[in-house]
């Protein structure tokens, strides 16, 4: 899929279907009027006989406008006018990319991007119509034998910018728009493969690739024995019940200044979660396999990075394996010692995240990090917290966790911020070692990040719990790619813009 940007008139421009918002109830956006006065009242006409009234959701496809110069025209309903937001925007644009998708067009050109949005300009609606489209266009389904029959004809949308100042910033858009949903089909892909494919070693070899596309990506991945040396017992203890061994990837990117201090992201890539010892319920076990979609996000942040060249210096680092219940597996008051010297007692082996990521967050301090952001399907306590609409932060500095909470705010990708206030600890106390790796019920996402803190004291460091975002559940259910977008933006937001 392409995008390109055009300054033509609506109802002049050539193209396979031109798509065009309108507001409840009947009212032409500046673009359908436009459209609607080439056409001798067309779209008057059509709203009159009551096909479409504005509401949110409403499409209509038009064949052969009279009088225009494109073969279809597409009327997107907006809802009221007064109540248009980022939300109602980013429908709009969904549900004009499905219609799309639906019919034969093979191109289009979209004036929804010239609609008016409050505080939102050229630059964020062009990109955000390019990330959405985008999104309605990825398919799972690889493994079935018989591929997606609704063969799809889009091949190029024409965004409009009339003026001169908005056509840089919508290529910028498209741009920086086309490289973010690179990294959150990659992210997406990776998640909803099954746990038989998608293993540690799998997510090692897709590490490796993505150095090979993009030579300024170096990539080096340590086996079990390796970690051995580093002392990683407790990333060690989770991969014990699993015959696939477990991997440490890093990825380095390198596009800022020599020797300048990177940015450290950090992925939870627990390839099948099953809970080992402590075993879970059969119910929904399945989607355990998603449970590597922290380091899915950082895989396709790093792409967009490099796709990007952004002038900046990144680090990541995925901490992989299985957890599963086994002869030789961790059980219930084990007592391992992880990279830090810190003793942990295992009173839960399901709470295996917390034990891959504190090795992961001793071992990036070889890399003199600036800032260090894990991201972790951690907790289901936040999926309970925040439901499927905010990531769950925290972190030990709050101008960090400020920078991440706008970035996910601006990319549509929000986080919401929670206490990791010191009162919470104590529920960490083992009476054996140096602590627990559960809380107990209350508050489970904040004491999670609670015993991660204890292995971040020395950087500037948050979390990202993304239990609720990562992935669907019910019919639709799949990765989502999330939090790509807020994790590019935070990158975006650091770098001297080059262009
Ligand atoms: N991967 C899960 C978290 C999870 C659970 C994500 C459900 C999405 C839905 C994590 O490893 C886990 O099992 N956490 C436990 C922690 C508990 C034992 C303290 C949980 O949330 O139940
Ligand atoms: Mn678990
Ligand atoms: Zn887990």
């Amino acid at each position: 899929m392409r995008f390109t940007v055009k300054s033509e008139k609506p109802g002049e421009i050539k193209t396979g279907c031109v798509v065009l918002g309108v507001f409840e109830r009947r009212r032409l956006s500046e673009a359908a009027s436009d459209f609607d006065k080439t056409t001798h009242g067309m779209l008057t006409d059509l709203m009159k006989l009551g096909d479409l009234d504005g509401k949110c959701g409403q499409t209509a496809l038009v064949h052969f406008p009279r009088g225009a110069g494109c073969e279809r025209v597409l009327l997107v309903g907006c809802g009221k006018q007064a109540d248009f937001n980022d939300k109602r925007y980013r429908e709009a644009v969904v549900n004009a990319a499905n219609a799309l998708n639906g019919s034969g067009a093979k191109d289009a050109a979209s004036y929804l991007a010239e609609l008016d949005l409050k505080g939102r300009d050229t630059y964020w609606k062009v990109r955000r119509l390019v990330e959405s489209t985008l999104g309605t266009m990825y398919t799972t389904g690889e493994l079935k034998s018989e591929k997606d029959k609704t063969g799809r004809h889009l091949r190029t949308m024409a965004v409009n910018a009339p003026a001169v100042s908005d056509a840089a910033a919508a290529h910028k858009a498209i741009r920086d728009g086309m490289a973010i949903s690179a990294g959150v089909e990659l992210a997406r892909t990776l998640g909803d493969l099954p746990a038989n494919i998608c293993t540690p070693s799998y997510l090692a070899e897709q590490a490796e690739k993505l150095g090979k596309e993009h030579t300024n990506i170096k990539v080096t991945v340590l086996d079990e024995a390796a970690m051995k040396k580093l002392g990683m017992g407790a990333l060690l203890s989770v991969a014990r019940g699993s015959r696939e061994p477990a991997r440490l990837i890093c990825m380095e990117y390198r596009g800022g200044a020599k020797g300048g201090k990177p940015v450290v992201l950090i992925g939870k890539g627990v390839t099948f979660d099953s809970g080992g010892i402590s075993i879970k319920p059969a119910q929904a076990m399945d989607e355990m396999k998603f449970d590597m979609c922290g380091a899915a996000s950082v895989l396709g942040a790093l792409k967009a990075c490099a796709e990007l060249r952004l002038s900046l210096n990144v680090v990541g680092i995925i901490p992989t394996t299985e957890n599963l219940p086994d002869g030789n597996a961790s059980k219930p008051g084990d007592i391992v010692t992880s990279m830090s010297g810190q003793t942990i007692e295992v009173l839960n082996t399901d709470a295996e995240g917390r034990l891959i990521l504190c090795d992961a967050l001793s071992y990036c301090k070889k890399f003199d990090p600036e800032v260090v952001v894990d991201i972790a399907t951690l907790t289901g306590a936040c999926v309970i917290a925040l439901g499927s609409h905010a990531a769950g932060l925290l972190g030990n500095d709050d101008e960090l966790s400020r920078q991440l909470l706008a970035a996910g705010e601006y990319a549509g990708d929000r986080a919401w911020a929670l206490p990791l206030w010191d009162d919470y600890q104590p529920q960490l106390d083992s009476n054996f070692a140096d602590m627990a790796n559960v809380g107990g019920r209350e508050a489970g996402t904040i004491t999670a990040a609670c015993f991660l803190s204890r292995f971040a004291a020395d950087y500037r460091w948050a979390h990202l719990d993304i239990a609720g975002v990562a992935w669907k559940q019910g019919k639709e259910k799949g990765a989502t790619g999330r939090p790509v977008p807020l994790l590019t933006q935070f990158l975006l937001d650091r770098c001297p813009r080059n262009d």
